[in-house]
């Protein structure tokens, strides 16, 4: 396999080959998703939702995001892996930013990281950037301030956020960021902010006028089921068919079917 680097995918906006990316959080998965060709694994802090049962991002350490990055990386051949640094992590300082930055290259041999935010915590980024390590943007919903928010609707529809958020993506270009996240922003909005950088774009709910789309991997084959919003395709429902599964192994069990003649020594 050729690896996919952080230069791969500004040369693939170039050429008007769409990025795709799934998030992944444990090796099993992700030898899954990288053997079936995806470009970009995110071990999202939704790991904090899908895998430990939170409500929010918000509880998730970096010694858990470490420990699912360093899954993750001891699957893949090929994909790029982008780990998000975590709710607490990179807030009070550029300095703290950095040394979690770091933490999460060091101790799970990720390729780069992904913050949250905008002009807020450009001095970070900088100081991440600076030190080697490549940066991936997040702007429109950052689940990560769901507090400040309120609710986990659709951002920027009115016109001085979505100012914001074009000054905010070309800033982070600007800087060196190899890549953005647009979360749950008006397509058209995006579509806008795509072509204001040379930078991809990746899109969750946000249209197909940007450079890539990235879905939470346990939602897109359908084992979560509480959650739909609109944006999300369901490419299996593993939740009826893992329940149907699991049923009928209970069921074998007590009526002794399993294990059989063959399934013994
Ligand atoms: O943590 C996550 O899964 C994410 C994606 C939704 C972009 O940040
Ligand atoms: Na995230």
């Amino acid at each position: 396999y050729k690896r996919v680097t952080v230069k791969s995918l500004v040369d693939m906006k170039a050429s008007g080959e769409k990025i795709s990316m799934l998030t992944a959080y444990d090796y099993t998965m992700a030898k899954i998703v990288d053997g079936a060709g995806i470009d970009v694994i995110l071990v999202g802090d939704s790991a904090s939702n899908v895998m430990a049962g939170h409500e929010t991002t918000l509880p998730i350490t970096l010694d858990q995001m470490i420990y699912h990055a360093s899954s993750v990386i001891r699957a893949i051949d090929r994909a790029l892996i982008v780990v998000d640094l975590p709710f607490g992590s990179y807030q009070s300082d550029p300095k703290e930013a950095l040394r979690s930055a770091i933490r999460i290259m060091k101790e799970s041999g990720a390729h780069s990281v992904k913050l949250e935010g905008g002009k807020e915590i450009k001095e970070s980024i900088k100081r991440i950037l600076n030190a080697g390590i490549p940066v991936m943007g997040h702007l429109g919903l950052t689940p990560q301030s769901i507090y400040k928010f309120g609710t986990y609707t659709v951002r920027a529809k009115e016109e001085e956020e979505a100012i914001r958020l074009i000054q905010d993506a070309k800033m982070l270009e600007r800087v060196g960021c190899f890549a953005i996240v647009l979360e749950k922003i008006p397509a058209k909005l995006a579509k806008q902010v795509a072509e204001s950088v040379n930078i991809p774009i990746i899109g969750i709910g946000a249209g197909n006028g940007v450079d890539g789309q990235v879905l939470v991997l346990h939602d897109m084959l359908g084992m979560t089921h509480e959650f739909n919003p609109r944006f999300l395709r369901r490419y299996l429902n593993l939740y009826e068919d893992m329940t149907n599964a699991i049923s009928q192994y209970v069921c074998d069990v007590k009526s002794q079917d399993f294990p059989n003649d063959n399934e013994q020594y």
